[in-house]
């Protein structure tokens, strides 16, 4: 049986420790620091699994140890925003947590492909790879199929038709500065631009840039995560059964789409070796420069990060 490592059992590990349980193509262990927590949510998992049909293994542990040999971690270890707070706001804290979640994943699991989802999500995914000092195709960040999952949702609810039938494209770092890019997204086939107004179209991108936000509005104590953890099983499925499946993730270029030394949302390729391949899409004018105006505010957060002892 393969093997699928998830770092923190807070609301984004937990609830992605479920949908991978669910899909029932790895054992899971979930790690955190906070005693109890994961035994608790692992028995809990365990509790429901003859109700929801799930086979595999599920150990909730505070010992990194039991991560040894996993193909995939996913590290979702580190503070959420509150209202008022920026992904950025996070750096400090949560650079530290991954950069000794990265040492234990070395140490444990050193052929592992490795998901970042901690925020700000595009220095996160930096500071894992410079930390392993794995083969870059072995780590990737979570973003991309989130933040087109909900630009997808929002032009079905808008048009009346099914989410799974919209097609989208989200670029750039996760934030709000990302680019959903409407040229690259379609209903059924049917280019956006033939179904919606300009207006329209840049309305539903503001609302996905800030979809996020949105949500810790409403909650006050934290961010989204079903759907989040949606989006990561659904990378970690990819890559344990070598789907070969095309989503935009953030991924680390070294010249594609005009960009080095940083981690990006463009469209992937994954599969059982991580990032398998990066599709470089043609960009209007308008659509490179906002994704510029992406990667430097990344670029700034990987600043702030080579100041974070
Ligand atoms: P949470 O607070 O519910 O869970 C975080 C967990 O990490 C806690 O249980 C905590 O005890 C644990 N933890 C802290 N230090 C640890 C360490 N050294 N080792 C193991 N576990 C440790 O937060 P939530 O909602 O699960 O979010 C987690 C992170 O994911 C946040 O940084 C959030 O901003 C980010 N996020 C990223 C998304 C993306 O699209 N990339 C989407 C949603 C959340
Ligand atoms: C989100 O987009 C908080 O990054 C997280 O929901």
């Amino acid at each position: 049986m393969r093997k699928v490592a998830v770092i923190g059992a807070g609301n984004v590990g937990a609830s992605a420790v479920y949908y991978i349980a669910k899909s029932n193509i790895a054992d899971v262990v979930m790690v955190d620091v906070v005693e109890g927590l994961p035994q608790a949510k692992a028995l809990d998992f365990l509790h429901a699994s003859p109700s929801v049909g799930c086979r595999v293994r599920i150990v909730g542990t505070n010992d990194y140890a039991q991560i040894a040999d996993s193909d995939v971690v996913v590290h979702t270890a580190g503070i959420a925003r509150k209202p008022g707070m920026d992904r950025m706001d996070l750096l400090k804290t949560n650079v530290n947590i991954a950069k000794s979640a990265a040492q234990n994943i070395k140490r444990y699991a050193p052929n592992a492909i490795v998901i970042a989802v901690a925020n700000p999500l595009d220095v996160i995914a930096m500071a894992m790879l410079r930390e392993t000092g794995f083969p870059k195709e072995r780590v990737v960040g979570m973003a991309g199929i989130l933040d087109s999952t909900r630009f997808r949702y929002f032009i079905a609810e808008r048009l009346g038709v099914l989410a799974s039938d919209v097609d989208a494209m989200v670029l750039g770092g996760h934030g709000d500065t990302m680019v959903p890019v409407a040229r690259y997204t379609r209903v059924a086939g049917f280019p956006l631009s033939e179904l919606l107004g300009g207006e329209e179209i840049t309305a539903l991108s503001d609302r996905t840039r800030t979809g996020g936000g949105e949500i810790v509005n409403y909650l006050k104590t934290g961010s989204a995560y079903y759907a989040p953890a949606a989006s990561t099983a659904k990378m970690v499925e990819a890559i344990i059964t070598d789907e070969k499946c095309v989503a935009p993730a953030s991924a680390y270029l070294e010249g594609e789409f005009g960009y080095e030394n940083i981690f990006l949302g463009v469209p992937v390729v994954l599969g059982k070796s991580g990032v398998e391949r990066i599709l470089e899409l043609e960009l209007s004018a308008d659509e490179k420069s906002a994704l510029d105006n992406s990667a430097d505010h990344v670029a700034q957060g990987v600043k702030d990060l080579d100041s974070v002892s």
